[in-house]
């Protein structure tokens, strides 16, 4: 077999510069799940991050952007799975599973820890494949979160048809089974989520609405599918844009809302684009607007419960159906956090690629942890227990033991298996159809005002399975205005509008 002398030195060759940088948490185990999570994000960077530090890709800096406990509850999520699984007895008997995980906070900076996955099991190299099946070093890979990161490291995989099984890239284009032909995912489709907003603009008869969404893939495919959805419902696109990176232009795309007299704002992004833009409608005293939350932001803690929020006006938002608690998930993070200080490097080869080592990590209490934005919690969760599953029956193991120890699973296996594969777990039915999509749970939340603080208030669902259906609870929505807001349709505006439409996009 031939080999790379590429060998994985991204995180190698700078060890002191990684080891403050990269952390990477990692246990052993017959198999290994591959985690890429992003624990840093980019916004809120203050200057620190200059173009000659970017020019080094080599070194890590992920840690100069902002410490996200909402991702490292998510590693927990993943790390409380495996525990799970390892310690049952009926499922993967005999077989333990391990774990790597990376901070994955851009695709310029992480390329590295995705290519450490496909290092030759034992081995530290990238075989350049010959018809041979090699053992990547993983089974499988969780993760990133974004779509457009997840369509940038995905080809890494799939051209070895390493499993992805992944919580929370929901573009469309995942879908393409040409493409991505062993991507599944435990999140459902946006197709899905782009339909139950187009069904809460029609309950209320919104049909005067703006689009906002990021510079990636999330937000341009969402539009795409929004543009096709609204038009058969007579819903017009009265004005779209993309949050701009340097925050001080945001400003403009508000007074542009203003210039079309919109009161409608469906806000699809990531949350890195969303929390400087509501912060800036905030300082900006936007106010008396509905906004539609993507599943992204809906339930994120640190925006509802900024001090100002209540004066924007009324937030529905699209989320993920949760499952309140994974019991005994509060219980693993109290235990995590206790045993801190005793399993910190005490293994040489950890410590010298710094596992476990994350100062933000090792700060974040366990209150932290537990009362973060659960959302992603279960589709986590299904996500490593369809692995586990998958991984069951390509080792074809019984109630009580595998059939046969000789027998090595490889990760196109897994993928087949996956295909197959449908369980039970928390009482939810685990499965995907031909493009590797679980069937669509949502809930639809209001941004509940009416105390001094705001809170998640689950209003209604959307579903595609067993039957599709859709419901509001109207009465539990308290509008900013004391009652039911409705829209107005400038047609005269329309045809500038649809001019400026078609350069606003692209204009950043
Ligand atoms: C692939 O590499 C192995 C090991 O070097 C070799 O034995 C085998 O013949 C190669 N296969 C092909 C198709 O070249
Ligand atoms: C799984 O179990 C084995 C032995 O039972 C143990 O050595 C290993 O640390 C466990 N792994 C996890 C992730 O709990
Ligand atoms: C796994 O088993 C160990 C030992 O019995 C226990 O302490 C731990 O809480 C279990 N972990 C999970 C996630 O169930
Ligand atoms: C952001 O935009 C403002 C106004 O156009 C400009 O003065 C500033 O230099 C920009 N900042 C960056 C970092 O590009
Ligand atoms: C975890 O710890 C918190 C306080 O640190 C405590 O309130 C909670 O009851 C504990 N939960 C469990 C399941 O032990
Ligand atoms: C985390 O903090 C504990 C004490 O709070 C300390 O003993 C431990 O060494 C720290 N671990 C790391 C990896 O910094
Ligand atoms: C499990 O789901 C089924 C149907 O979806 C429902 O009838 C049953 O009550 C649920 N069981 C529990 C324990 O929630
Ligand atoms: C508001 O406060 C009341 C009384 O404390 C409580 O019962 C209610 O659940 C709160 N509502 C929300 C939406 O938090
Ligand atoms: C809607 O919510 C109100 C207030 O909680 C409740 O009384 C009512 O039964 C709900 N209606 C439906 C159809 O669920």
């Amino acid at each position: 077999m031939l080999f790379l002398v590429v060998m994985v030195s991204f995180h190698l060759m700078k060890q002191s510069d990684t080891c403050s940088s990269l952390p990477q948490l990692s246990l052993d185990g017959d198999y290994i799940l591959g985690g890429l999570f992003q624990l840093h994000e980019k916004y809120g960077v203050t200057g620190t991050v200059t173009d000659t530090e970017n020019r080094k890709p080599e070194v890590l800096q992920c840690h100069r952007f902002t410490f996200s406990s909402a991702s490292y509850q998510q590693i927990q999520v993943m790390r409380f799975a495996i525990e799970e699984i390892n310690n049952s007895t009926l499922l993967l008997p005999g077989v333990s599973l391990g774990y790597e995980i990376f901070d994955y906070c851009s695709d310029l900076l992480s390329y590295g820890a995705a290519l450490d996955f496909l290092t030759q099991k034992g081995r530290g190299a990238i075989p350049v494949w010959n018809g041979t099946n090699y053992r990547p070093k993983v089974i499988s890979v969780t993760g990133p979160f974004g779509s457009s990161q997840t369509i940038s490291v995905a080809p890494l995989y799939m051209s070895e048809m390493i499993p992805m099984v992944t919580h929370g890239a929901s573009s469309v284009q995942l879908s393409y089974k040409n493409r991505f032909p062993s991507f599944f995912r435990t999140i459902p489709s946006d197709k899905y989520q782009v339909a139950a907003i187009v069904r809460i603009l029609r309950q209320f008869n919104w049909n005067w609405v703006a689009f906002i969404g990021g510079d990636n893939d999330y937000s341009r495919d969402a539009l795409t599918v929004f543009q096709d959805e609204i038009r058969p419902a007579n819903i017009c696109l009265a004005y779209q844009d993309t949050i701009p990176q340097n925050q001080s232009l945001i400003g403009r795309l508000f007074n542009n809302i203003a210039m079309f007299n919109i009161q409608v704002i469906v806000v699809f992004a990531n949350v890195e684009f969303v929390i400087p833009f509501i912060q800036k409608a905030i300082d900006l005293r936007v106010k008396e607007k509905i906004w539609i939350a993507s599943e992204t932001w809906s339930m994120n803690q640190e925006l509802i419960k900024k001090s100002q929020i209540k004066r924007i006006g009324t937030v529905l938002g699209i989320t993920v159906q949760r499952h309140k608690d994974l019991r005994g998930f509060d219980e693993f993070i109290n235990n995590t956090v206790k045993s801190r200080h005793e399993n910190a490097c005490t293994d040489m080869d950890l410590k010298e690629r710094c596992g476990q080592i994350c100062s933000d990590c090792n700060s974040t209490s366990a209150q932290t942890i537990i009362g973060e934005d659960p959302t992603y919690s279960f589709v986590i969760y299904s996500a490593v227990y369809a692995v586990a599953h998958a991984l069951h029956n390509a080792l074809r193991c019984g109630t009580w033991n595998c059939a046969d120890s000789e027998i090595i699973a490889y990760p196109y296996m897994v993928t087949e298996a996956l295909k197959q594969v449908k369980f039970k777990l928390d009482n939810q039915s685990i499965e995907f159809d031909e493009n590797g999509d679980p069937p669509a749970h949502y809930d639809i939340v209001h941004w509940d005002c009416k105390n001094k603080t705001c809170s998640n208030v689950d209003i209604g669902s959307y579903l595609t399975n067993p039957t599709p259906s859709f419901h509001i609870n109207e009465t539990l929505i308290h509008w900013f205005a004391g009652t039911k807001v409705s829209t107005k349709f400038f047609k005269s505006m329309q045809v500038y509008i649809t001019h400026h439409q078609n350069t606003a996009w692209y204009s950043n």
